[in-house]
């Protein structure tokens, strides 16, 4: 767990009350996608439930509390959304116990396209999360599966409208742009199914990867 204080830890000095955001790292996947180097493994119950409990031993022991107020929570992966819901709720809990959260906060969750269902959705929402960020790389079903990506263009919408329907209100999406053997006319389709969704926020990232795809 980190929080980011950069260059206003001189005005915390002078005893004046700022900010923070709070980023913590879930380290899991339910399959591996062939061009993903960020530190993430294989999901398992037992990891899950020891890292959970790691976690919060971690922010419950944190001392370099100050004054800051907490105005962002990221969970960030890997795919926080394979914590169970009473997972997540015991480290939103620790953190709103330890440190002094804006009412406001923004609270970001990742997740992968496909494989929640809508109840599960809402017991996140529920938690306080109140901004969905996920990966959809593209819209093509053939590019998702070079990529190795565990869902389909379909599962992307039905996502998007689930967690709609489930009350999230702000929700981006990633999409890879420049992927191999992709075209100007294929990437501009990406965008515009992206942004016929409406989304609030769309992130787009650059292809980065050494390997090559199958
Ligand atoms: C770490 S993932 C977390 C979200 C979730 N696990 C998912 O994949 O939908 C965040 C984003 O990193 C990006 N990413 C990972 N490896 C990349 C690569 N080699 N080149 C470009 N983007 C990459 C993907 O766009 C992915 O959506
Ligand atoms: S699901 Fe996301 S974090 Fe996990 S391997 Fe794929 S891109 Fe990386």
């Amino acid at each position: 767990m980190a929080v980011h204080q950069g260059s206003e830890i001189r005005v915390l000095q002078s005893g004046k009350m700022t900010s923070a955001g709070i980023y913590i790292h879930i380290p899991f996947c339910r399959s591996r996608c062939s061009y993903c180097d960020f530190a993430t493994g294989i999901y398992q119950a037992h990891a899950a439930e020891r890292y959970t409990r790691a976690v919060v031993r971690e922010i419950s022991n944190w001392s370099e509390v100050g004054s800051l107020t907490v105005n962002t929570i990221y969970f960030g992966g890997g795919t926080p959304s394979t914590l169970l819901p009473q997972e997540l709720q015991a480290i939103v809990f620790a953190i709103r116990e330890r440190f002094d959260v804006d009412p406001n906060a923004e609270i970001t969750m990742e997740m992968n396209p496909g494989g929640l269902d809508s109840q599960t959705l809402r017991a996140f929402r529920s938690l306080g999360i109140n901004r969905a960020s996920f990966g959809a790389q593209t819209f093509d079903d053939q590019e998702l599966a070079r990529l190795g990506r565990s869902h389909t263009a379909a599962d992307i919408r039905k996502t998007f409208y689930d967690l709609r329907n489930a009350g999230f209100t702000n929700i981006n999406f990633d999409l890879i742009a420049g992927l191999p053997g992709q075209t100007n006319e294929a990437w501009l389709r990406n965008v515009r199914e992206a942004l016929a969704l409406k989304p609030e926020h769309l992130s787009f990232i650059y292809w980065k990867c050494m390997r090559e795809l199958l």
